[in-house]
């Protein structure tokens, strides 16, 4: 597949095979050894780069990177960081100045993910750098490094350009093309943000023939009205900025999902489409009421969203379908959404509760309730919305409403949780949300000393 990007300020075209990852194509055939391989499945950062296009820079892990993704953006590694001539960057100054490595292998990955941060002017570094593990330093003298290096200005040679889109029938540009494509090749493998696909190629070693969706603009587009509209290829980053005002609550959890480098790539129609009975999108959209928009050719139709997953791993989607678009309403203020995993940041949910009632006067009047991680798809609470209804919102009602739970659900006892944990944890986050409307501080992130 033929690609152009700009790889440190120097512009590289190339025949690439489609499933090469950037990590492997820059170490074995570049020789640039800076992006380091720890974990190859997207969880350490090791191998953290900064990709720029019309959006900006993002950091970007190069091991589930495939070589066509780059197509028109420039790409910079650690080798790019610091200036031709030799000049350290900033944050790379204040790495050394503040103590921030030891052993210095996931160094690389940390200076690139800061330099990223610090050319986009953000100073939450907890979130920044949660997708960065190191093993030996402990994280207080490199946050320490990032808050050092906040003032400094963007040095010159940090300023990238981006060359022109290179033309592939399995690169669409448009939805329209997308739709045709996929129509004549039904078998190929739909890859947006490639933070599931990655993993079948550098894992599981499966062959496959991708359908790239990242060039499709008109799929990356939020519209906001009564209804909002969400493109299948919207970011999570995207839509967690765009939820931030509308639905905190959504917003929040979407910070809670893996780190900024997944988010970066991750894609909502992604979310959806691998029908990941933990994926984190879906529990909350179903909560919200979400219609999902599906297009094979030019045929379009539209489902409610809890309708599309079927059983484990199996949706209504037909051969050469797609996922186009997600709509949720613009209001639900009592939409609220609680992940529980083990690790605050980066870590997949043992259970994902989304909450959504209408109370009128003090009677509940409508209940959509969902969970991801209880049953094999993510799942609406059917049996526990039904004790609530027509009952006044007290926590007497919440009480006698928790067995419903166990008719709703009977987990799995996995290496995350035990089925009886789940179940707990599930009948908890029902008492949670009371309280949490009663306006009572309920996570640890309220917690004052
Ligand atoms: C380190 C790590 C941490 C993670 N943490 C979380 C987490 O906290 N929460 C969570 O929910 N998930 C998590 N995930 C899983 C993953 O990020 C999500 O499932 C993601 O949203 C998938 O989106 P994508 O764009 O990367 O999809 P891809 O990997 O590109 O595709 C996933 C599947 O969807 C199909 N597909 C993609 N787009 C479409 C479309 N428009 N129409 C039809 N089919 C389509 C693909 O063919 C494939 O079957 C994590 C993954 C990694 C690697
Ligand atoms: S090597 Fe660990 S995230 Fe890429
Ligand atoms: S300095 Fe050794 S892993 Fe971070």
């Amino acid at each position: 597949m033929q690609i152009a990007f700009h790889l440190n300020g120097t512009p590289v075209r190339l025949d690439a095979p489609p499933t090469r990852t950037l990590l492997d194509w820059l170490r074995e055939d570049r020789g640039l050894c800076g992006t380091k391989e720890g974990c190859n499945e997207g969880d350490c950062g090791a191998c953290t780069v900064m990709v720029t296009d019309e959006g900006g820079a993002r950091a970007l892990n190069a091991c589930i990177l495939f070589l066509p993704q780059l197509d028109g953006k420039s790409v910079r590694t650690v080798e790019g960081i610091s200036s031709p001539e030799g000049a350290l960057h900033p944050v790379q100054e204040a790495m050394i100045a503040h103590h921030g490595s030891q052993c210095g292998f996931c160094t690389p990955g940390f200076v690139v993910s800061m330099a990223v941060g610090h050319a986009c002017g953000r100073t939450d570094h907890d979130d920044v750098l949660a997708g960065n593990l190191c093993r030996c330093t402990g994280y207080a003298p490199i946050i320490r490094a990032a808050e050092a290096a906040e003032a400094a200005p963007v040095p010159a040679w940090m300023q990238d350009t981006v060359p022109e889109r290179t033309a592939d029938p399995f690169r669409p540009s448009s939805v329209a093309e997308l739709a045709r494509v996929y129509a004549a090749h039904p078998d190929a493998t739909l890859v947006a943000g490639a933070t599931d696909v990655g993993l079948w190629v550098t894992k599981e070693l499966r062959s496959i023939r991708p359908i790239f969706l990242n060039g499709l603009r008109d799929m990356q587009q939020i519209e906001m009205g009564e209804t909002i509209r969400i493109g299948a290829g919207v970011t999570i980053s995207a839509l967690r900025d765009a939820m931030r005002d509308v639905h905190p609550s959504f917003a929040e959890l979407l910070r809670r999902y893996a780190s900024v480098q997944i988010r970066n790539a991750a894609t909502i129609g992604g979310n959806i489409a691998n029908g990941s009975p933990i994926g984190d999108g879906p529990p909350a959209l179903i909560a919200l009421g979400a219609a999902l928009h599906l297009r094979r050719g030019d045929a379009v139709r539209q489902i409610p969203l809890e309708d599309f997953f079927l059983e484990y791993r199996r949706q209504d989607r037909l051969a050469g379908e797609f996922v186009e678009a997600v709509t949720i309403p613009a209001a639900a203020p009592t939409l609220r959404c609680y992940k529980i995993s083990k690790r605050f940041d980066q870590d997949i949910s043992a259970a994902c509760g989304c909450f959504n009632l209408t109370i009128e006067g003090s009677i509940i009047t409508d209940a959509r309730i969902a969970f991801g991680g209880m049953a094999g798809i993510p799942k609406r609470a059917t049996a526990v919305e039904t004790a609530l209804i027509g009952q006044p919102w007290s926590l007497a009602t919440v009480t006698s409403a928790l067995p419903a739970f166990a008719t709703d659900y009977q987990p799995m006892t996995d290496m995350r949780a035990s089925a009886e944990y789940r179940l707990e944890a599930a009948r908890n986050l029902l008492v949670r949300y009371f309280h949490d409307l009663s306006g009572e501080p309920v996570s640890v992130l309220e917690v004052a000393p």
